[in-house]
């Protein structure tokens, strides 16, 4: 990397489009984009360059400037990626949404992000934000993806601002410490925490896309990960770019078969996946190398929950390769602990961390103070020692909550894990209640809230159910209004209602009535205790519970 021309700076768009398009990498292909309906589009870098400067184009005109928040809200569709590096280039901050997120998700993080730019289509406008616009004063500007004509004021056309637009964009200078990326992630108490990621990230991409991915010329990478997610815009839209490689995307959504055929007719050679996708393949008990030309794959890694040995296993067999786990976090912003393709994996651990990055088992002590773990094989918080390039910089608005990350000079994941004596990390589960279904995190708290606006609902206590295809279910448990009476109706209609306000990837799958919750002295819903009762565990230290 070689920063801004002129010494300004160092901006991730830069790094990641220009730098290839003003060299030889210009006529290569960039980006790959397979619509779910049949067709492809490419974009070299060239012409990356050119459609990223006209985004940058219409930010500026639209008088958005460093530090505003762009949000996008659509599906994996080259406007998004055009978006992303057209607002990292303006020095705005690229927040993206997820699809499937319903009307109740999307507001708290417009809202809570500052959105000043939404990019969406009409459909999704009109069902999922239309009726918010009053109450998300700073949203100034809708961009509709599948407009021809402005439909109004704030309601434009993005296909039109693009055409009207010069494709000649300079970027501003760009200190390595301006914010680039806003990430929503879950957290146990409250409403998500948006994760405040700069432009000196782009190092760690930079890094991990070499020595973790392998990342080589000539390369073509498929992140399977959706840009809503961290994992889909810091390796499914920045490290491949930085790389000159070709970053495939596709707009569908998981097809086994379809899959197997994109990674043989793309020729895909190295591919970023995740166990639920995984344990699909594993069910379909799909061999795909005997059926599909693979020869060109040669890397492939997973993340975002634990895979299990039998996986690393499976995919020796069933793909040819095995599989190289890694950890990270929407608060680390790149891979941490990874099985790089350069040492033995070790089935079932998360691999060892990454050059310049230090982890260790800690255990607390007290509120200002851990003391590491030095003994291997013992279970503790997996902490690393603050400073890597890609470190989160702050939860927006939420200071208080940044600062009790750090303890005693380590950043705390929240996750438990243990260590063995050839300083592999091994993951044990989390160290709260946030819930992974799918590879996403779900915040128990968000989906409580919802449920208790429901007028029979008086309480609601949500965790996740362990599920062998998609790691967790989200499972709720609801005490209702004195008077009313649990009913299989009044169940599917409470299911209805908070997969209308929360969409299908936040909303309980499961619910459960219960007369009353059990809760500590302080009131507070014992969630460890629900789930201990619903996997019939054992129930565990109870000198907290409230008598109900
Ligand atoms: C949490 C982070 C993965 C980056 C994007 C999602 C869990 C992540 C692994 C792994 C076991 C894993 C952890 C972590 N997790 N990778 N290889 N093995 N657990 O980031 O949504 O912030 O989720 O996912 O619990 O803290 P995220």
């Amino acid at each position: 990397m070689e920063g801004l021309p002129g010494g300004k700076g160092l901006n991730i768009a830069h790094e990641a489009v220009d730098r290839h398009a003003d060299g030889p990498l210009r006529d290569h292909v960039a980006l790959r984009w397979l619509g779910s309906e049949g067709a492809t589009r490419d974009f070299t870098y060239g012409e990356l360059k050119g459609q990223s400067n006209r985004f940058a184009n219409v930010l500026r005109g639209l008088g958005i400037g460093k530090g505003d928040t762009v949000s996008v809200l659509a599906d994996r569709i080259p406007e998004l990626y055009i978006a992303a590096l057209g607002t990292l280039k303006n020095t705005s901050v690229f927040c993206p949404l997820f699809s499937a997120f319903g009307p109740e998700p999307i507001y708290q993080r417009l809202s809570k992000g500052d959105a000043k730019v939404l990019v969406t289509s009409q459909r999704r406008y009109s069902q999922k934000v239309s009726h918010l616009m009053d109450t998300l004063p700073k949203l100034q500007h809708v961009l509709l993806v599948d407009a021809e004509d402005h439909l109004g004021k704030g309601l434009l056309s993005l296909p039109r601002l693009l055409a009207e637009s010069s494709e000649v964009f300079s970027i501003p200078p760009t200190d390595p410490e301006d914010s680039a990326f806003l990430h929503f992630t879950s957290g146990t108490t409250g409403m998500p925490k948006g994760a405040i990621h700069v432009h000196n990230a782009v190092l760690t991409h930079y890094v991990t896309g070499k020595y973790v991915m392998d990342f080589h010329p000539g390369d073509i990478f498929w992140c399977t990960a959706d840009p809503g997610w961290i994992t889909g815009t810091s390796y499914g839209i920045v490290a491949p770019l930085l790389h000159g490689i070709t970053n495939i995307i596709d707009e569908a959504d998981f097809d086994a078969m379809r899959w197997c055929h994109i990674l043989e007719s793309e020729k895909v050679s190295i591919w970023y996946t995740a166990p639920t996708a995984i344990r699909r393949f594993m069910r379909l008990s799909l061999e795909p190398s005997r059926h599909y030309d693979l020869r060109h794959l040669r890397v492939i890694h997973s993340v975002g929950e634990p895979l299990n040995p039998e996986a690393v296993v499976w995919g020796q067999k069933a793909m040819g390769l095995p599989i190289h786990d890694n950890w990270w976090q929407t608060e680390t912003g790149g891979i941490m602990i990874a099985n790089f393709p350069a040492m033995e994996i070790r089935p079932g651990s998360m691999g060892r961390p990454i050059p310049g990055v230090e982890a260790a088992i800690v255990r607390r002590i007290d509120k200002d103070t851990v003391e590491v773990i030095e003994e291997p094989e013992i279970q503790g918080d997996l902490a690393l020692r603050p400073g890597w390039p890609s470190m989160f910089r702050g939860y927006l608005h939420d200071e208080e909550r940044y600062r009790k990350c750090f303890v005693g000079g380590w950043y705390l994941t929240g996750d438990l894990a243990k260590r063995d004596a050839d300083g592999y990390f091994w993951f044990v589960g989390r160290a709260d209640d946030i819930i992974k279904t799918s590879g996403h995190m779900v915040g128990p708290f968000e989906v409580e809230s919802t449920l208790m606006e429901h007028p029979a609902v008086a309480e609601a206590g949500v965790i996740g159910k362990p599920d062998p295809l998609i790691g967790e279910i989200v499972k709720a448990f609801v005490a209702l209004k004195p008077g009313i009476n649990p009913s299989e109706e009044l169940r599917l209609e409470l299911i209805g209602f908070a997969r209308k306000k929360l969409g299908s990837a936040v909303a309980p799958k499961e619910i459960d009535f219960q007369p009353n919750l059990p809760k500590n002295k302080a009131g507070k819903i014992m969630r460890r205790l629900l789930k201990a009762r619903e996997l019939g565990l054992p129930e565990g230290d109870l000198s907290t519970l409230e008598n109900n």
